[in-house]
């Protein structure tokens, strides 16, 4: 009988799940859309039960259109960072704190007063940004007291998801590297840095392999969903690692550009590098033995998103993504000296820094609404550039870049990552993203396969490959450079704003 393995991803804006068979084609696809709280500005929550909900609906859908209601496992990728905080009986207390909430300033100061940059390098690899997990539970802790009373369980969504379909407290190394709690070298939790933070080591869950099966689906998990009771539930990856695992990207000298509501660049590495400025994330991989190195642009497909939201303006009709880019397209490289800082949520990667405002600089009165949409491609594609510079000074390269994400859609941006990186920037299919490599994931923890690159060369194909210009050099070098310049001139101004 056919062997199919699905693929879930618990993401911000969706739920996602992929039907893959045993030759790596998609047979069935889903995705439940998810909604967002804002309760404050800065401020960003989810309902946990709402993934659970989302992924009933997503897993039925996608079986459903796959024509099976059995498959030989699953794998499991989510947002990272993101807090779901359990009682001890493990009932969720309040709504989770996404990647994308900035409220832990203050926290973030404490960890650096109390650990330091050294500390926090030489225990966990990674800077104290709002975004990631430990600040939020010492947030939790000074402002709900109540709450950080009763908890038991700290555990990131796709995890809360394993724990509703197999009763199993467990995550993976690519995910707990995110929370600021583990230490990235060992693969393990650090206990000085949870202790020296005055949080708990057993409030955090067991740390299995990614490719390994982390438990079985318990009856009323199967019942939900559809599915055999004790179907193998495998460790997955956090969305980032689980989408280069399903790009292929797994090996060192090659990279991953993701543009979506986020954007990211990703270059996995061999042996574990940390960045002595702390600038860029040092994670581990979801190939085990692996690590990568990311930088973040928090707004990314979102600035495209936001500005064509604007452009609607009143009447909501909003022009497609496709005419406005071939709009863009009319306007020569550099927007005729325009420039746009895509920093709409604050930036992570390079500047750490929750203030950063997004900016439109140079507008003349020849400037028409094609060189406004160039300079939103172009300042997302430069912030790309940003962390690709970052990885270089760590001795970390590639010769060329997977582009995945809605971005990835678009020739034209596409080639303007190739020119602004300096790197071919190819695509491959099956385009399946995170959910595509928690199947993956699947696959080789149930014993289909040797290796997640044994699987990768099977299942993976590239589609299209797009050459750097290097008649387009010039002129992006010195818009690039007007770029880098605006950011350390406008920090003093944003803090302003921002303070009122
Ligand atoms: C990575 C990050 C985001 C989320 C999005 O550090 O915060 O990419 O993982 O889901």
């Amino acid at each position: 009988m056919a062997q199919h393995y699905l693929g879930i991803d618990v993401g911000t804006t969706a739920i996602k799940a992929l039907v893959v068979d045993e030759s790596g084609s998609v047979v069935g696809e889903a995705e439940a859309a998810q909604g967002l709280s804002v309760p404050r500005p800065g401020w960003s929550e989810q309902d946990p039960a709402d993934w659970w909900d989302g992924t009933v609906d997503a897993v039925r859908s996608a079986c459903e259109q796959a024509g099976v209601n059995h498959v030989a496992a699953i794998g499991l990728s989510g947002q990272m960072h993101s807090s779901v905080v359990l009682d001890k009986g493990d009932r969720v207390l309040r709504p989770a704190i996404l990647w994308n909430d900035v409220r832990t300033t203050e926290q973030c100061r404490f960890i650096m007063e109390t650990v330091g940059n050294d500390g926090l390098a030489r225990m966990v690899g990674n800077p104290a940004l709002e975004g990631f997990t430990a600040p939020k539970l010492i947030w939790i802790r000074d402002e709900e007291p109540a709450v950080f009373d009763q908890m038991q369980t700290v555990l990131l969504p796709k995890d809360y998801v394993r724990l509703l379909m197999t009763g199993e407290k467990v995550t993976e190394p690519s995910d707990a590297a995110g929370t600021l709690l583990f230490d990235v070298r060992e693969g393990c939790w650090s206990e000085e840095m949870v202790d020296g933070l005055g949080l708990d080591v057993g409030m955090l869950p067991r740390v299995m392999g990614s490719a390994e099966v982390t438990g079985g689906l318990t009856k009323d998990a199967a019942e939900a969903l559809g599915l055999r009771t004790g179907t193998p539930v495998v460790g997955g990856g956090a969305d980032n690692a689980a989408a280069s695992v399903g790009s292929g990207n797994v090996e060192e000298g090659l990279m991953q550009t993701s543009i979506g509501t986020s954007g990211a660049v990703v270059a996995p590495i061999e042996t574990v590098r940390v960045d002595p400025g702390m600038r860029i994330h040092s994670f581990n991989h979801a190939v085990a033995g692996r690590w990568y190195l990311m930088g973040v642009v928090l707004s990314a497909g979102a600035a495209l998103g936001w500005f064509r939201r604007v452009l609607a303006g009143r009447t909501g009709e909003a022009s497609s993504y496709e005419e406005l880019i071939s709009e863009a397209e009319e306007v020569p490289a550099g927007a005729d000296g325009l420039t746009f800082l895509p920093y709409l949520t604050g930036e992570r990667t390079p500047h750490a820094d929750s203030n950063a405002r997004g900016v439109f600089v140079g507008l003349h009165s020849g400037h028409e609404r094609g060189h406004l949409v160039r300079a939103v491609l172009e300042g997302v594609t430069f912030a790309l550039r940003d962390s690709l510079e970052l990885m270089r000074g760590l001795g970390v390269d590639a010769s060329e870049a997977v582009a995945v994400g809605g971005g990835a859609r678009s020739m034209v941006w596409r080639q303007m990552q190739a020119d602004v990186l300096g790197v071919p920037v190819v695509t491959v299919g099956p385009a399946g993203g995170a959910p595509y490599g928690a199947a993956i994931l699947a696959a080789v923890g149930t014993g289909g396969f040797e290796s997640v690159e044994e699987v990768c060369r099977a299942w993976i194909r590239p589609l299209d490959r797009l050459e750097p210009r290097g008649e387009m050099t010039d002129a992006y070098e010195v818009a690039y450079e007007r770029y880098r310049k605006l950011y350390p001139r406008l920090r003093e101004h944003f803090a302003e704003v921002v303070a009122g």
